[in-house]
This record gives structure tokens, sequence and C-alpha cells, in this order.
């Protein structure tokens, strides 16, 4: 992903609120706009109020890639993975990061800001923005994932 001109959506809640101003941070310094869904301190919040805008976006197109944060970061993933075209990676090493971007083509990164550093977020980040898709047979396998039975 060419991060020239890029706008990256990102979403929190009260768990995720410090690690998200540090990515806001990570992505402007690198070129990025962001575009930034909240919430906006860290006073307790439900987290599907903060995601489901950006899983709303993300699934109409809007934006090619969204970061969402919660304490263990499934909150968040589950309520964006409601969306049929959000494919929402949990991920907690850039390894899984990179795996979710070339098997998965995840368009979203979930990360649990309770569980990880800062320089380890933000390398999951750099990873997550900087990995293509193989496709191939992985083109075959993400396509059968909306085929419900
Ligand atoms: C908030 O305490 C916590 O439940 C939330 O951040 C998240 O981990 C939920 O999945």
């Amino acid at each position: 992903m060419n991060n020239t001109k890029k706008t990256i959506p990102i979403a929190c809640d009260h768990a995720g609120y410090e690690l998200k101003q540090h990515v806001i941070k990570y992505l402007i310094d690198n070129q990025y706009d962001v575009k930034d869904y909240g919430t906006f301190s860290d006073e307790s919040v439900d987290y599907p109020d903060m995601v489901h805008p950006l899983g709303r976006d993300i699934n109409k197109g809007l934006f090619e890639r969204g970061i969402v944060i919660c304490g263990t970061g499934n909150g968040v993933q589950m309520t964006v993975n409601k969306y049929p075209n959000v494919r929402c990676a949990l991920c907690w090493i850039s390894e899984i990061a990179s795996l979710a971007r070339q098997h998965n083509n995840a368009n979203i990164l979930a990360m649990p800001a309770r569980f990880i550093g800062t320089e380890i977020a933000i390398d999951i980040v750099k990873t997550f923005l900087n990995t293509d898709f193989e496709g191939g047979r992985h083109l075959r396998r993400v396509e059968k994932i909306n085929q419900l039975l």
C-alpha cells in the first residue's frame, strides 16, 4: 500500500485510547491521513459505538484499510466482522499481521491494547499497511468466507 495520501480510519474504546494516540502519531509521521472515529478519552464507552461506523465505511469501500483497538481486540474485531466486505484480523505480533495480509487479504487490523506494548503495536501497523495479498489459492479461500451454509 502506497502511503502517500492514503487515509487510514481508526477507532477504539477506552482501553485502546492511549495506544490509538500512539498509532495516530506514527501514521501522521509517515505521511498517512487519519480519520479518527474516537473514542477521544479514556472514559468508559461501549466499543460497538465507535467501531460500527468504521466497519460500515470500510464495507462501503470508502477506505482500503482500517485499524480498531480495544482491550483484547476481540470485541472490536467481532463487531466489524459483521460487515460482509470486512475481513478483520486480530494481531498481536507482526508475523500474524503479515499472514493476515498475505493469506486473508485482511482489510481491518484489530489489536489488543492490554496485551501488547507500543513498539510491537507500531511494528504490527507497519507490517499490516505494507504487506500485499498473495492471491492465487488464497483468493479462492477468501472468496469462500462469505459463502454461508
Ligand atoms: C473493556 O473493559 C473491554 O471489555 C474491551 O476493551 C474489550 O477488551 C472487549 O472485547
